[in-house]
């Protein structure tokens, strides 16, 4: 049976994964099924460097071909941040960050507003091969939050071709373009490989 854990406490996160592998017809596990309970520290400086850490730790715990992504907002005005630290950037979460944000950007024009959202998925499995997959998404941040849905720094997070923010898209809409899917949609070829190579 092909097996693969996707190593995340975010069942939003599964959800997505869980659709766009659809196809592969793979049996897909989480941390909680198997009654992992270990939070793997991110200690590295890159999403790459985070997301190996994780799919290897959660690999070796589960001896399972395991997916597991790290995934943040970059700036280019600030420099790339806040990069790997997006989760606690300023050192707060939730709503605060939008506002440490904004504050960060005070007068900065629009059109130097660039940023981009980026996810990097990390495949690990028991064999020892290590394969990484990324995924961009393209923006602009706005000088307000705009919308409700979403998470993160979603409202002020304006899409050029969709003209709204993530946080004003459909869930389904940026389910399809996001950072994660367009990851996933890199790492799937990937899990064909190892489904034509005997390996899941
Ligand atoms: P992680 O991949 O779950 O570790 O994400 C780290 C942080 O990046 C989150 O806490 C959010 O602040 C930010 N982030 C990642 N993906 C998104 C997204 O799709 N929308 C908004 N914020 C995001």
């Amino acid at each position: 049976m092909s097996e693969l854990l996707i190593a995340t406490h975010n069942a939003g996160k599964l959800r997505e994964f869980a659709a766009l592998f659809g196809p592969l017809g793979l049996t897909l596990h989480t941390l909680a099924d198997l009654g992992i309970t270990a939070d793997v520290e991110e200690t590295g400086t890159t999403f790459a460097e985070n997301a190996r850490l994780k799919a290897t730790a959660y690999m070796q715990l589960s001896n399972l071909p395991t997916l597991a992504d790290d995934s943040g907002l970059e700036v280019a005005a600030l420099d790339g941040a806040p990069g790997v630290y997006s989760a606690r950037y300023g050192g707060v979460t939730g709503p605060a960050q939008l506002a440490y944000l904004l504050q960060q950007m005070q007068g900065i024009p629009f059109h130097q507003r660039l940023a981009r959202f980026v996810c990097v998925i990390a495949l690990a499995h028991p064999n020892g091969t290590l394969e990484l997959a990324e995924g961009l998404l393209h923006g602009v941040i706005e000088e307000q939050p705009r919308g409700t849905g979403g998470f993160g720094y979603d409202p002020l997070f304006y899409v050029v071709d969709e003209d709204c923010t993530l946080a004003e898209l459909p869930p389904e809409r940026k389910n399809a373009i996001s950072h994660r899917a367009a990851a996933a949609c890199a790492a799937y070829p990937v899990l064909q490989q190892w489904q034509a190579q005997g390996w899941l």
